[in-house]
């Protein structure tokens, strides 16, 4: 049986797990953190650091650390709200994310934080790089100017055998996530189906497929991401 323990969240006394990372117990306290490169029921990496709360005052990310008893979460602050959304900017300027010509447009979870956190115009310069669209695989596309390097993908589409069907190529700033050049013919439908819903963003589509879902009734355009209704502190840039 689990033990129960106390943990508080901005102050407010929440009951969670032994051993339950810091998003989950939120959650279920119905207390929203925001996630992206975290995926539920696969195991956390903790790279893009948007869930970053304070823990007994120092800085954590909820997505891999585990609660303990008496544990003092700052989460809902404008210090970690104008931290997460300057991390929401970055990703933008980064990649080429042109929203209205992409079929993930109202399902893009990076897209869904930048309208949650009020981002208007990114305080930084687009760096507009020159990357590949590879549509070389027979069931996906695959987009790198819209790739987060989350890791999803990887850590989440596996063959029978669990080996991932994605992974990295190429190193430092030209580092790219792809399908993998040997396992990449195992990708089944349901797996690319997979692959495309895994991904935060809009940068595995499965192929001759699009719009079953009209623009206007997808998951995030008419209700914002995250489990609450709260209204967060940040600046409008
Ligand atoms: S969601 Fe925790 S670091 Fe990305």
């Amino acid at each position: 049986m689990d033990t129960i323990i106390r943990i508080t969240i901005d102050g407010i006394e929440c009951m969670a797990s032994r051993g339950q990372y810091i998003v989950e117990a939120a959650k279920e306290n119905g207390i929203y953190i925001p996630t992206l490169c975290n995926y539920p029921g696969v195991k956390p990496k903790g790279s893009c650091r948007i869930c970053t709360v304070k823990v007994n005052g120092k800085l954590m990310t909820a997505c891999t650390t585990p609660v303990s008893q008496g544990m003092q979460i700052e989460n809902n602050t404008s210090e970690l709200n104008e931290l997460r959304k300057a991390i929401i900017e970055l990703l933008l300027v980064e990649g080429n994310h042109f929203c209205p010509s992409c079929e993930k447009s109202g399902f893009c979870e990076l897209q869904a934080l930048a309208y949650r956190f009020k981002v208007m115009v990114p305080r930084f310069p687009y760096s507009f790089p020159l990357r590949k669209v590879d549509a070389s695989h027979p069931k996906i596309i695959k987009d790198q100017n819209r790739c987060i390097l989350c890791k999803r993908c990887i850590r989440a589409v596996k063959d029978d055998k669990g080996r991932s069907i994605f992974a990295y190529r190429r190193r430092s700033h030209r580092v790219e996530v792809g399908v993998d050049a040997k396992l990449g013919k195992l990708l089944t439908d349901e797996l690319a189906q997979k692959a495309m819903d895994v991904c935060p963003v809009g940068s595995i589509i499965v192929k001759e497929k699009g719009f079953a879902v009209p623009i206007g009734e997808r998951k995030y355009d008419n209700k914002p991401i995250g489990s609450d209704i709260e209204n967060i502190s940040v600046s409008k840039h």
